[in-house]
This record gives structure tokens, sequence and C-alpha cells, in this order.
């Protein structure tokens, strides 16, 4: 498949060498257009593009770049793109602790479909509820016991199926979340988010979730990261995460 892929960072950019040495043609981008992805394009055997690269002719483009710049995408990214590509959204909103405060989601707007707003188009979102570490070394072949799952929420049945596919290529269980409108289950701070979940538990963490109560966790976030300390583990983030995102949403616990 052609696979155009806008942000070759954590996330990004380990989506592209997996998918390159899964033996698609993949074409990365950045905003620094191809010069300035260049020397990452030729390291993994993909195609060095601008953003307008990335998107034409893809039969799927993912993108993973930082939330609030999704808004600052050109006009009309998209426009040529036929309807039927599915365009994967990676991306997480974290207001204070990283990204400018948005009213809309702040609002309650559920973040993919605010994604979804601002390029004029539906999403499907993936690959935003695991941890880039867990993306880049946990991957496992089909069948195997620890093998872990990512969770696909949208609407269009078979632009899941195709980002199912790729999930599973890559080393991981694909499982259906649900329509786009769902997928405040997967935001930052739900039960299912970068825990590490194998494919029974992330159906079973993608239902418990509670609206209303990921974006007051989430932060606070900072505050518990913080006793961590800077020398905290991938083991150490993914038992934070499963205990806090875990629990139920009473203050005396949080504190
Ligand atoms: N890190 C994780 O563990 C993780 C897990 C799941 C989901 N996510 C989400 O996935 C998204 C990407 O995360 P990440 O950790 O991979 O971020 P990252 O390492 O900071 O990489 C972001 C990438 O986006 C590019 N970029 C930024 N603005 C752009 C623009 N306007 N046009 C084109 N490219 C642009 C950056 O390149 P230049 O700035 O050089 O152009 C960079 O390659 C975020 O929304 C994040 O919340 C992250």
């Amino acid at each position: 498949m052609k696979i155009g892929i806008i942000g070759t960072g954590n996330i990004g950019g380990t989506l592209a060498r997996k998918l390159s040495a899964a033996g698609h043609e993949v074409r990365v981008a950045n905003s620094k257009g191809p010069e300035g992805v260049q020397a990452f394009a030729n390291e993994i055997g993909a195609l060095p593009v601008d953003v307008r690269g990335a998107v034409e002719g893809a039969d799927v483009v993912i993108l993973s770049i930082p939330f609030p710049a999704v808004a600052k995408l050109p006009e009309g990214l998209f426009d040529n793109l036929p309807a039927s590509v599915p365009v994967v959204d990676t991306s997480n909103y974290y207001p204070g602790l990283r990204d400018p405060r948005i009213p809309d989601v702040d609002a309650g707007q559920v973040e993919s479909l605010w994604v979804a707003e601002q390029i004029g188009r539906p999403v499907i979102k993936a690959f935003n509820n695991i941890l880039a570490y867990s993306l880049a070394n946990l991957d496992r072949p089909l069948g195997a016991s620890d093998r872990l799952a990512v969770a696909i929420a949208g609407d269009d049945a078979r632009a899941k199926a195709i980002v199912s596919v790729l999930v599973n290529e890559i080393g991981f269980d694909p499982v259906d979340a649900g329509a786009l409108a769902e997928s405040w289950r997967q935001q930052p701070s739900t039960p299912v988010y970068c825990c590490d979940w194998n494919a029974d538990e992330t159906r079973e963490a993608l239902a418990a979730a509670k609206p209303g109560e990921a974006p007051r966790k989430r932060d606070r976030l900072a505050e518990h990261f913080a006793k961590l300390g800077p020398g905290a583990t991938h083991t150490d983030i993914v038992r934070l995460n499963r205990t806090l995102n875990n629990q139920p949403l009473q203050e005396e616990q949080l504190t």
C-alpha cells in the first residue's frame, strides 16, 4: 500500500519504520519540507515528501503531529483525497501540560471529532492509546500470548478494516472501539490509555470508561508523574497508568 505519514516523531516515525519494513511504500513528511525528512527517510527506506506529497495518491494517510498542529495544516490539504482513503489520527490533547487550551475540546468535544472538523473529513482514531516505547519494542507475532492491542475507532467499517490490517502487520491486535463519537473512551487517562493491555483487556477497559472522568484525571497527571522522578522506566509508567486510569475518580485517591 502507499502510506503517507505526516509527522515523523515518536509515533509517526515508529509507524513509518515498521510499515516500510513490512513492505509498504511509505512517504514521510514533517513541517520542514522534503529536506527536513530526507535523512530519516533514507534510513528507513521511505520517500521524503512535503505534507501535500504525503496525501497525494495515498491509500492510507497517517496524521501523527501534535494535537494543536492539526489546525495549522495547509487549507484544503485533503480536498482531492478520495473519501474511501482512511486518514488515521494518532493525536492526544494535553492542555496545560503540553498543548494550548482549545475551548471546544475543553467543553467536551471528542478529540478526534475536533480533528475531523479541522481537516474537513472523518478520521480513524488509532495508535493514540499506545506508548511510543510499546509501539517500537513490544510487537509480537499473531497469536502470541503477550500480544498487546491497539484500539481503533471510526465510522467507516471498511476504513477500520484497512487500519486493522496495518495494526496486525506491525505486531499488535486491532480492537474495534466503535464509532468516532465514542472515541472519548480511548482518550488520555481513560482505562484503556497507554496501559499495555491485550485485546480482551482492551475491550473491558473501553467498556469501563465513564463520561467526564478522564479529563479530570488527565489534568492532575503532572503531579503523579513528578512523583515517579526522572529515572522512571517504561514499567513504572505503565504501572502508574494502570493504577490512575482504572481507579474511581475520588479526590482522596488522587491526592
Ligand atoms: N509519544 C507517545 O507515546 C504518544 C503515544 C500515542 C499518541 N501520541 C500522539 O501522537 C501525536 C504525535 O506524537 P509524537 O510523540 O510522535 O510527537 P513528536 O515526537 O513531537 O513528533 C511530532 C511530529 O510532528 C511533526 N509536526 C509538527 N507540526 C507539524 C505540522 N504543522 N506539519 C507537519 N508536521 C508537523 C514534527 O516535525 P517538525 O516539528 O520537525 O515539523 C514531528 O515529526 C501527538 O498528538 C501525541 O499526543 C503520542
